[in-house]
């Protein structure tokens, strides 16, 4: 198994370009399944997660066809991928698939509008918490389904298509409203979501069925009204930067110091964590080419943050900015409300010298003057890459083992930074 090790100390300097964002790309592939035409996605990251969903939409009978590269200046601009969703032939999402990607849970909406029936796993609980489906469920049955669970799967039915209908969320879900959004756009009639979740990714989704045929107003706003089409067509979409990516890289700048222009990444996309991160003593400034991030000589100040669905901070940096927390110059809150369980960067952050204390969904974290490397264990995507951070704030070496967490998400994340001047490098097997 790969291993990345990293010797702390260097400064960041230099420009890292933002690929597209996975957690649209992966939703996007997945509205491939609503049209027998051609669904192109161009700056598609390549990473494991995109690549496995690739391969779980073939079983359904989505044909799917990476363009090669094209010479030209720029190397990140992702990859243009095409999909072709002629005949479903399979509407089972077996176990073995969704309980390795659990975004794969969303081919359930979009089988049941596009075929009327779908048997999809149910994705069972995960490293960051017990993470039901219910709201998907609730959702897809006020359009009209008929919903049974057996033996682990759901088995769900429209015979005569799925309808339009009132979806009001008791919670925010971003996987809850991709799936009934994804099928309310074939459904008949008009469906409101009230509640739904604004990330920026779902409004991406929207785009690309409007583009798709469908009519949907509201995107980007907690209610989301949409005109259902009878048939969609093809599409050519191009995936939104990612967020979370822009702001792991701020915030390892803000770890190490130095000077780094994020380059395509949008600060829209994520203002609160932006907002934070310049009070813990960063510069932030939006360029012609993306977003420039600095620190030079100041210390880390403490800024306590609790997580939000958007806009508020997002869940998926709440590792990151923790590891930066490690070595303020005083005592930082970082409380999650979004995951019960999303604290596992805790104890191996702790391996590299952090002060972390834990009561329930609140971490205080007190800034220490050193962390020191060692050798700690990636074990979701997020706390993987908060782990990197800590790396390359720590004196010495440290070596994260199971780095194929970090492959799911990031792309070329060793690359990115090592250009930029961090000392880290891919150990393989
Ligand atoms: C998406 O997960 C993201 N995944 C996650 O990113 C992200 O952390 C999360 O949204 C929150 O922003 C993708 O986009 C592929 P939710 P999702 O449904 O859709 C509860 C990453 O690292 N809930 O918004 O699964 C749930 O348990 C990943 O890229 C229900 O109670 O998250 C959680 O407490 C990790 N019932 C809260 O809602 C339901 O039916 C928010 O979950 C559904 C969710």
């Amino acid at each position: 198994m790969d291993r990345i090790k990293i010797t702390g100390g260097a400064r960041l300097n230099g420009t890292i370009p933002i690929s597209g964002a996975k957690n649209a790309a992966l939703p996007l592939m997945i509205a491939s399944l609503l049209t027998s035409d051609r669904l192109t996605l161009k700056n598609v990251p390549n990473l494991a997660d995109v690549n496995l969903l690739a391969r779980i939409l073939r079983n359904h009978g989505v044909d799917s066809a990476v363009d090669g590269k094209r010479p030209g200046p720029a190397q990140h601009i992702g990859e243009t991928f095409h999909f072709s969703a002629r005949d479903i032939v399979d509407t089972v999402a077996p176990y073995e698939m969704v309980s390795r990607m659990r975004a794969s849970f969303w081919v359930l909406g979009p089988l049941l509008a596009r075929c009327g029936q779908a048997r999809v796993s149910l994705p069972g609980g995960c490293a960051i918490g017990t993470r039901p489906v219910d709201l998907h469920l609730a959702g897809l049955k006020e359009l009209g389904a008929e919903i049974d669970i057996d033996s682990g799967y759901v088995v769900a039915k429209a015979p005569g298509g799925l309808r339009g209908g009132r979806v009001v969320f008791p919670k925010v879900s971003v996987g809850a409203t991709h799936n009934v959004l994804l099928a309310s756009a074939l459904a008949r009639g008009e469906t409101v979501i009230e509640n739904a979740a604004r990330e920026p990714e779902i409004g991406d989704v929207a785009q690309c069925l409007v583009k798709m045929g469908a009519q949907i107003e509201g995107i980007g706003t907690s209610t989301l009204r949409i005109q259902g089409a009878d048939r969609l067509e093809g599409a050519v979409h191009t995936v939104l930067p990612d967020r979370i990516e822009t702001g792991t890289f701020a915030i390892a700048v803000a770890a190490t110091g130095g000077d780094v222009t994020l380059e395509g990444g949008r600060m829209d996309l994520l203002k609160t964590a932006l907002d934070e991160l310049v009070k813990t003593g960063v510069e932030v400034q939006e360029t012609n080419s993306g977003i420039r991030v600095a620190r030079n000589g100041k210390g880390i100040g403490p800024v306590s943050v609790g997580t939000q669905p958007f806009p508020g901070f997002p869940t998926d940096l709440q590792a990151q900015f923790m590891a930066l927390m490690t070595r303020a110059e005083g005592t930082s809150v970082i409380r999650e409300t979004i995951f019960e369980n999303r604290f596992m960067h805790v104890q191996e952050l702790a391996r590299l010298g952090a002060d972390i204390q834990l009561h329930g969904d609140t971490a205080t974290v007190k800034g220490v003057g050193d962390l020191t490397g060692a050798q700690v264990m990636a074990t979701d995507l997020r706390a993987s890459v908060s782990l990197v951070i800590a790396g390359l704030m720590a004196e010495g070496e440290t070596t994260i083992n199971r780095v194929y967490h970090l492959d799911r998400g990031f792309e070329q994340l060793e690359q990115k930074l090592s250009r930029c001047g961090a000392q880290i490098e891919r150990l393989s097997g």
